[in-house]
């Protein structure tokens, strides 16, 4: 796994102060990362239901979604060894704020959709590889792992966009500068909930 990678299409990198409040909060940090495992699932299946005739990438997005739900059981059974229990937690900000902005018709639509599919993998790659570093033991090892995984589903992602726009004639590199710079502003704005996926931390708010 290089930086570079995701890189490409990150148009800005984690805040340190974000890595810092996750260090420290590394407990509520696991709770939503759970979340996000059964979120990534789901969303990857959502795909399939949404798009059945794409069969070729069904059988992409079902096995991309298997291996979310084995991240969600590796994170439930972290937990458990730390002593962390789950607890439902209200999504952050980040997701929403990039749906609102996908394209009412397909197959606009669509290209959308896996953009903001790649951009979110590409950024839980990046703070899974900036996270491990400065945390220790279990967790540590559990990041550095996924962070090559979720590398992965980023390049698939970007694989599936390309070819829909191929197909359709629609512009991937229009469509994935805007998503980019909307992923850009959300996490390095001030945001007053700390999640996986949250921007700069509110002092504020503690
Ligand atoms: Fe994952
Ligand atoms: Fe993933």
């Amino acid at each position: 796994v290089t930086a570079s990678r995701e890189a490409s299409i990150l148009a800005a990198p984690t805040p340190e102060a974000w890595l810092t409040a996750a260090c420290a909060g590394w407990r509520d940090l696991l709770i939503d990362h759970a979340n996000c495992e059964k979120k990534a699932a789901s969303t990857a299946l959502a795909f399939l239901f949404t798009y059945p005739e794409d069969s070729r990438m069904a059988r992409q997005l079902s096995r991309l979604a298997r291996e979310e739900l084995r991240h969600f059981e590796q994170v439930d059974k972290l937990m458990q060894d730390l002593g962390v229990a789950h607890r439902r937690m209200a999504p952050s900000r980040y997701a929403a704020g990039l749906r609102r902005h996908v394209a009412a018709r397909e197959p606009a639509r669509q290209l959308d959709l896996l953009i903001i599919g790649a951009l979110i993998e590409a950024r839980s790659c990046e703070r899974f590889e900036r996270l491990a570093p400065r945390l220790s033991g279990p967790m540590a090892e559990l990041y550095r792992g996924l962070s090559e995984s979720e590398a992965r589903h980023h390049q698939l992602y970007l694989e599936l966009a390309r070819r829909h726009a191929a197909t359709h004639g629609l512009d991937l590199d229009g469509r994935m500068a805007k998503f980019s710079q909307l992923e850009a502003d959300l996490i390095t704005s001030a945001d007053p909930e700390f999640r996986f996926h949250s921007g700069v931390p509110d002092a504020r708010e503690d």
